[in-house]
């Protein structure tokens, strides 16, 4: 297992190009699974969510071709021949965003079998409001041995009310509704710009979808979907990384490629501690300093604040003078990173689903554990501004969804490196 070594104190100075959205991209991979054609996706981040949502639809039989560098970060999928409409659990216990395949499967194929996720690190995450939201479109669900059987000759628009905003719920459902007859409306819906770039997307592919990035989404459905090109949007949390990044060790750090309109709950947080921000075209600049305000934070669906960059707030709190409350509404049990903040020096108590920060704290060298993908991110802002050595184990959650992370950062100053475990020379195995 690979684990990184940081050392702090040095301010990141210069520019960081931000990758394509990976909470994009891993949609617009299953939305292929609703036309014959090839569809072409650029601007795809090379992280390893890409690399296990191609898997899992080659394991399907699609054609997916994946090229990185030259090739532009982009991916050519065709899913004109789908032997079996399945995700099994080997692929869908590594990544939990697999269960997207299954409204486009069951829209496509009239069939399809998809692994329940199980447990997360991060709360419960049920699928329950998918398999509701299916069944309204007129598939019959069956659900044994761990996974989900959902079938339908056609589906049949409808009219859907979330009970609670899902952000892949909203995803799956959209995405069966384009081949469904008739027309659905779907209410309470998450407003994510992921969901309006799918919608482009699909709307590119032939669908005629009005309303993705409000509550309310009108699909028209259609009887086929054809291939097309399409660009992945910026992401968002990584670029909110980064701005993190810069504020934290004081730096001065151009944060480029991003939109900054799917910024301003964390640029206004910004502003309210006291770090400068100034956005130009799809740059954001940030300027931090020593003399950083406290300020309380709640996670909200967007356009609030998300809980995907709470930890690496928390970070930042940790360096800021007087007690920042961080209020967690998302997930149940989103605060892994806090305990491992602890372990560096950090004041944190957490109560319920409240975090009470008070700092500012110095932090120190320590051996800490990474435990999912943000929390991987947070530890390695807070390793940025410690004294001494931070190794931060089990970073492979990073590597599902931040590009060359490790990479952005030294170039622009961090002294961060990756070592890869050393296992002990077994007598007579003949494995070092
Ligand atoms: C997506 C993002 C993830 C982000 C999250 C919230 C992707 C691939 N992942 O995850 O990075 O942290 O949105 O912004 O885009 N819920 C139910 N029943 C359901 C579905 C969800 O109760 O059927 C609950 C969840 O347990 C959670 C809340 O609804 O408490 C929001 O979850 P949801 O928006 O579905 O998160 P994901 O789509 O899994």
């Amino acid at each position: 297992m690979d684990k990184f070594v940081i050392r702090g104190g040095n301010p990141l100075l210069g520019t960081v190009r931000i990758s394509g959205a990976k909470n994009a991209a891993l949609p617009a991979m299953a939305a292929a699974l609703l036309t014959e054609e090839p569809v072409i996706l650029e601007n795809i981040p090379q992280v390893r969510d890409i690399e296990t949502t191609r898997k899992l639809l080659a394991a399907m039989g699609a054609e997916v071709e994946l090229g990185y560098g030259r090739a532009q970060h982009r991916t050519t999928i065709c899913c004109r021949n789908l032997a079996s409409p399945e995700a099994s659990y080997e692929l869908v216990k590594t990544m939990r965003a697999s269960t997207l395949v299954l409204g486009p499967l069951v829209a496509r194929c009239g069939n399809a079998r998809v692994s329940l996720p199980g447990g997360c690190a991060i709360g419960a995450r049920p699928i329950d409001l998918h398999i509701k939201g299916l069944e309204l479109l007129g598939a019959k669900i069956n659900q044994e041995h761990g996974y989900v059987e959902a079938s339908a000759e056609r589906l049949r628009g409808a009219e859907i009310v979330f009970d609670k905003i899902t952000v892949t719920g909203t995803e799956d459902l959209l995405m069966a509704a384009t081949l469904a007859e008739g027309e659905t409306v779907m209410q309470n819906c998450a407003r994510e710009p992921e969901i309006a770039d799918l919608a482009d997307l699909l709307n590119k592919m032939g669908a005629q979808i009005e309303g993705a990035g409000t509550a309310k989404i009108r699909v028209r459905g259609v009887e086929k979907l054809h291939g097309t090109k399409h660009r992945i949007i910026p992401d968002r949390i990584e670029a909110a990384t980064f701005i993190l990044a810069g504020a934290i060790t004081g730096g001065d750090l151009n944060v480029a490629g991003c939109d900054p309109q799917h910024l301003d709950a964390l640029l206004e947080k910004l502003h309210e501690v006291g770090v400068k921000t100034s956005c130009r075209g799809d740059s954001v600049r940030v300027e931090g300093n020593d003399n950083l305000n406290a300020a309380d934070v709640i996670t909200e669906e967007f356009p609030g604040f998300p809980t995907d960059i709470q930890a690496q707030y928390m970070a930042l709190a940790t360096q800021a003078e007087g007690t920042s409350t961080i209020t967690e509404n998302i997930f149940e049990n989103r605060f892994m990173h806090a305990l491992e903040m602890v372990r560096m020096g950090a004041n944190i108590k957490i109560e319920g689903s409240r975090a009470v920060v008070r700092g500012k704290t110095p932090l120190s060298s320590a051996a800490v554990l990474a435990s999912d993908l943000r929390a991987s991110a947070s530890l390695v802002l807070a390793a940025l501004v410690a004294d001494g050595e931070i190794i931060i184990d089990r970073v492979y959650h990073i590597d599902r969804g931040y590009e060359n992370i490790e990479e952005k950062l030294r170039a622009v100053g961090a002294q961060i490196r990756r070592i890869g475990e050393i296992l002990p020379k077994r007598r007579g195995s003949g494995v070092g």
